[in-house]
């Protein structure tokens, strides 16, 4: 009985009749979702990891990686599509393999997703200081390192200065903006929408900017050689050649989460069986194309050993001498890691009402919606907690490794589960069938598990702990309050 409660599936019939009685507003168009996507995607990815990709890992070919980390995607998405064509509900992957694979698989992606939109959340927040940072500095103003930084980065730039370590330090700006994108969040997804599309369309414009103007600046030499010799740094590290594209790969990997949380807002879609995967499709597409074009430009405008390592972006013009450029480029960059952090947050609070509904997280704290606001409160306020102290205190490459792991980790699961829908329910209703399925789907599980392979060994020892204090919380709360044990008692008693 134990072990077959682990593999029980919430029926397909539920999710429908969940969907139908939502407390959500449905106002989500087709574009209004893409918006989200796109709002998600284009981040501190393409705004700062570029530019350590580019200049320690893959040169020019940084456009290759980006091939690659966006074709493995592509598998991802098509199979999040298809599921989010039969399943429109907020749940995302974890809804999926709770009408799929079984509970405490979704539970452990649950879980998991947590890693991937918190610590995605967390990621960008901090990131969002740098460059708030970075703009205050434009301005002429600079705040002590000791309000500007968590503790560890805080003394290496200390140290860096020849100063002596503040004895105490948090990154105030990540805990402001971080309060910030939660109040927008309670107040509304209508409001959250709107702040999103406005936010795009600046994002999109600036990136853009840089590709139409950095157009102007190329010199082709700095392509050549395209792919620079493959070197071995002392501490064993392989840079250049196809090792060192492959490493810039899974780094700029990061730019490309969020397409998938598109899924998790099915519950306030107009219609979500068609425009939720056309939506993840498109916006990770579209993004695909900017980042191909931006990489090609920026590895054309300077030699990539000068690209700065934290705004390589802003660095490229700074350059080539259109300085004005970098004011227009850190304000946009700092509105669009905003855009990031609102759909993330918004994300992993869909997700968490999904688990309440079904009764494997509190209903009381994660499941309330607000009766004026309809936005489910408590669990932002305790997401934006959360992401706020965890920000001021962890430097941002701890919390990005992390949420690419979550990520993967779930990405490898749609794909497999996806397939295995197909197998066993073949007559479902499909607005929108993965194409090519078994291939396309092992084509995605192979590539995110060799991705995950490729991540430190000591990210992966915190994620085993993170999936352990999973397991021990689905064995302590989530199995006995699940609504199908309660089903399943009633049927038995
Ligand atoms: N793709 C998002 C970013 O690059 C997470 O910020």
């Amino acid at each position: 009985m134990a072990s077959q409660s682990l593999w029980r599936k919430k029926p397909i019939s539920a999710y429908q009749a969940d969907a139908k009685k939502s407390d959500l507003k449905r106002v989500l168009t087709r574009w209004g979702l893409t918006s989200l996507g796109i709002g998600a995607i284009i981040g501190g990815g393409i705004f700062t990891l570029t530019g350590i990709a580019a200049h320690d890992f893959a040169g020019p070919a940084l456009a290759i990686s980006f091939i690659i980390a966006g074709v493995g995607c592509l598998f991802a998405s098509l199979c999040y599509a298809e599921f989010a064509s039969v399943l429109p509900v907020e749940g995302s992957a974890y809804a999926y393999a709770y009408g799929t694979v079984g509970e405490f698989f979704a539970w452990f992606i649950g879980w998991n997703l947590i890693l991937e939109y918190m610590m995605g959340a967390t990621t960008v927040a901090v990131a969002w200081s740098g460059y708030f940072e970075k703009l205050l500095h434009l301005f002429g103003i600079d705040l002590p390192i000791w309000i500007m930084n968590d503790p560890v980065t805080a003394a290496a730039k200390a140290q860096a200065l020849g100063m002596e370590a503040p004895g105490f330090a948090f990154n105030l700006p990540a805990i402001l903006i971080t309060i910030l994108v939660t109040s927008i969040l309670v107040k509304g997804i209508k409001e959250a929408a709107s702040t999103n599309n406005v936010i795009v369309i600046l994002k999109v414009a600036v990136v853009l900017f840089v590709i139409i103007a950095g157009a102007f600046y190329v010199n082709t030499d700095n392509w050549h050689p395209f792919i620079p010799a493959k070197i071995t740094l002392p501490d064993g590290t392989e840079s250049f050649g196809w090792d060192g594209v492959v490493t810039a790969a899974t780094i700029v990997f990061f730019a490309y989460i969020g397409f998938d949380a598109v899924s998790t807002q099915a519950g306030e879609a107009i219609n979500p069986k068609k425009d939720v995967p056309f939506a993840i499709i498109a916006s990770l597409i579209i993004c695909t194309v900017l980042y191909i074009l931006v990489s090609l430009v920026l590895t054309g405008m300077v030699p990539y050993t000068e690209l700065d390592l934290k705004a390589p972006v802003a660095s490229a013009f700074e350059g080539v001498g259109v300085t004005w450029a970098v004011f227009l480029i850190v304000i946009a960059a700092t509105a669009g890691l905003t855009s990031v952090m609102l759909v993330m947050m918004l994300g992993q609070t869909r997700i968490f009402l999904g688990m309440a509904k079904d009764g494997l997280l509190p209903k009381s704290l994660f499941g309330s919606i607000h009766p004026v606001f309809k936005t489910p409160y408590k669990s932002t306020i305790l997401v934006g907690a959360v992401v706020s102290v965890v920000a001021a205190f962890t430097p941002i490459n701890k919390v990005s490794e992390m949420c690419s792991m979550g990520t993967l980790l779930a990405f490898a699961m749609v794909c497999g589960a996806v397939w295995l829908l197909r197998v066993k329910e073949p007559d479902l209703e499909r607005p929108y069938r993965t194409p090519m399925l078994p291939l396309v789907a092992t084509l995605g599980m192979g590539f995110n598990v060799f991705l995950m392979s490729k991540v430190r060994h000591e990210t992966w020892v915190a994620f085993l702990i993170w999936g352990s204090i999973g397991i021990l919380v689905y064995f302590a709360y989530s199995r006995n309050a699940s609504n199908l044990n309660k089903e399943s008692s009633e049927v038995d008693s």
